[in-house]
């Protein structure tokens, strides 16, 4: 949430400013706003809601100045209008913040500045730390030491910059809590901060992440980082590996549809160099350090994530469980963090999170290593949080994914749990060297099969203009497609704002069949898979109650024609893989609904990307 830049050096840094709050837009679009300081002055303006209306305002006042910090939004205190939008000032207008994250107990800290007469402007948690600032730079403290004497007043989480005109020319960044990054670009007479790496890869790649309790003094010629006690550290300077390119529309109407259609490449890239080819066995690159008798005698995997993360994860225990006989558990993060989890000595638990930031998924990491637990997380953000805590990395390989709904992060997930189901069966004796080659083989064939459904678009978009106007949606999977009726009401909620509920279809009778009418689109994912017949009995059943059924079916199937009242198809493919040829459609629905309706696709309101607060 909040996306967050900074510039230091001999260029103009308003147009640095936006082009870097462009690229970061997708973490939050309530408002936004920059603070620009020059020769003992700082200028700031701000307007509420996208970026396109502080790109106007920043038209007709353009600031001039060689420093300077800019913020967009995702409300959590105060309602997102221009007297809330970041960065905030203190009374004299000399000293800004911005600020992602929640500052807890900013109310008490807020009483003691009102009754000292100091003026707040906004609702918001985060001016408090403008004024407590203010307090300590008329001691005549430097930002950064004044920084150093407030961040351990703030509980929460949060990541924030400052600038100030009494201590020109230099950004403080800091960091607090492990959600919310924030990291350094190294330029040549100039340097960055970003909340996040599409904002800065433009102009560099060299880049140091601050840490939980970290802050960053930036001028243009240096960088130098503190503990928040204080005390110099020296900071490891790491190489970000994107291509820019693939962070721009190329072409597409929207980055969701790029993403999409980038599924086939992003497959390919993560399964690149993870299966050994004389042995046929399944290999991690050397993020993955645990060893063969860990594996083996692993009592049990517990998942924790988000969102559509977390629905990955629940593939990932079906195919766990089916290939490695391993138990395991799905919780939502957010859940886990407060039910006092029970971790088994010895056992694992595996985050799943595209961003790596997810406050609520690296708060479960924290609860889970505090009991003993080895930590492994699934993660497309090189460096995030998410990595950098855990003993043992995958790294999706998906590329920079820019709109807010999930599509290609997904896809990417589903294929390396499938590849570590593989990998934890080859060492625990439960897959034999045939079955192993067998799944293997099939995973090479996705990306051709996944374009091969990506073919069947225009057919995906006539069925959305048929149903954009419904104002509910079923989705019914079951075993292994469970989880893609799950992803598939989430899409088309997040995207089109149409109340979506996926249900495991032996549930219906249970309930849900009380919904049926004329009026819900049932969309059935009926494949040639173990469970096909009882999915077809479920929408014999939908059809009896005068329910309309779009089902996903596989090419071949004759039996489907006449049971359905439209059918997309997919090809056939193990049943292991097959959520990652069915999600396909569904992403495709829930996209050509939503643009049908006129919806912002990449930033569906209310939302924001990396969901960094609680
Ligand atoms: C996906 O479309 C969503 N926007 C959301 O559910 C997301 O998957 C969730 O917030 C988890 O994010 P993460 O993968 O970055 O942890």
């Amino acid at each position: 949430m909040c996306g967050i830049v900074g510039y230091v050096g001999p260029r103009e840094a308003l147009p640095l400013l936006m082009a870097g709050l462009r690229r970061l837009e997708y973490r939050g679009y309530d408002s936004a706003g920059v603070a620009v300081q020059e020769n003992g002055a700082l200028e700031v303006l701000r307007a509420e809601g996208k970026l396109d209306n502080l790109a106007t305002v920043v038209s007709t006042h353009p600031a001039h100045g060689h420093t300077g910090i800019g913020h967009t939004r995702w409300a959590t205190h105060g309602r997102p209008t221009e007297v809330n939008a970041h960065p905030h000032v203190d009374c004299g207008g000399v000293t800004a913040v911005i600020h992602n994250g929640i500052i807890e107990n900013f109310e008490a800290l807020k009483a003691p500045l009102v009754a000292s007469g100091h003026r707040f402007a906004s609702e918001t948690d985060t001016e408090v730390v403008v004024h407590l600032l203010e307090e300590e730079l008329a001691k005549g403290l430097s930002l950064d030491d004044a920084a150093i004497a407030v961040l351990p007043k703030l509980e929460g989480a949060a990541a924030l910059a400052f600038v100030s005109a009494r201590d020109p020319g230099k950004i403080v960044a800091a960091r607090i809590s492990n959600a919310g990054g924030v990291l350094v670009g190294y330029g040549k007479g100039e340097n960055f901060i970003a909340s996040d790496a599409p904002a800065l890869i433009e102009h560099t790649r060299a880049v140091s992440f601050l840490d939980h309790g970290e802050l960053a003094v930036v001028t243009k010629d240096a960088v130098r980082f503190r503990k928040l006690s204080g005390e110099p550290i020296d900071k490891k300077v790491e190489q970000i590996t994107w291509d820019p390119i693939a962070a721009a529309k190329s072409g597409y109407k929207h980055f969701l549809l790029k993403e999409i259609f980038e599924q086939p490449r992003a497959i390919s890239d993560t399964l690149l160099g993870r299966v050994e080819r004389a042995s046929g066995r399944v290999v991690f690159d050397s993020d993955v350090k645990m060893d063969d008798a860990f594996v083996r005698t692993l009592p049990r995997i517990s998942f924790v994530a988000c969102g559509t993360a977390s629905y990955a994860a629940l593939v990932g225990k079906y195919l766990i469980e089916r290939l490695a006989r391993i138990p395991c558990d799905v919780d939502f993060a957010s859940e886990y963090r407060y039910r006092q989890p029970v971790v088994a000595p010895g056992q694992l638990v595996v985050a799943v999170t595209q961003s790596g930031e997810t406050a609520d998924t690296l708060a479960a990491m924290e609860e889970a290593k505090k009991q003993g637990a080895r930590l492994l997380s699934f993660v497309n953000v090189v460096g995030s949080q998410a990595s950098r805590v855990s003993d043992d990395v995958v790294y999706l390989h998906a590329g920079p994914e820019i709109s807010v709904a999930s599509t290609k992060a997904y896809a990417a997930m589903l294929v390396d749990l499938y590849l570590f189901a593989i990998y934890l069966g080859q060492r625990r004796g439960t897959l034999d060297a045939a079955r192993s080659r067998q799944l293997l083989a099939e995973a090479f064939h996705l990306p051709t099969l996944v374009d091969a459904v990506l073919g069947e678009e225009p057919k995906v978009r006539a069925l959305a203009y048929r149903y954009y106007a419904a104002r509910n949606f079923l989705f019914l999977g079951r075993g292994v497609n469970y989880p893609t009726a799950l992803e598939g009401a989430l899409k088309l909620k997040e995207l089109s704002y149409i109340h979506a509920e996926g249900t495991a279809s032996g549930e219906m009778k249970h309930g849900t069949n009380a919904l049926i009418n004329e009026d819900l689109p049932v969309v059935a994912i009926a494949l040639k898979d173990s469970v096909y017949k009882k999915i077809r009995s479920n929408m014999e059943e939908v059809r009896a109650r005068a329910g309309v059924v779009i089902a996903i079916a596989t090419d071949g199937d004759e039996e489907i024609t006449g049971k359905a009242d439209e059918v997309i198809r997919i090809p056939a493919v193990e049943e292991l893989l097959s959520p990652v040829l069915a999600v396909v459609p569904l992403q495709l629905l829930a996209y050509h609904i939503a643009d049908r309706r006129g919806n912002d696709v990449d930033q569906p309101r209310n939302l924001a990307k990396a969901v960094t607060v609680e």
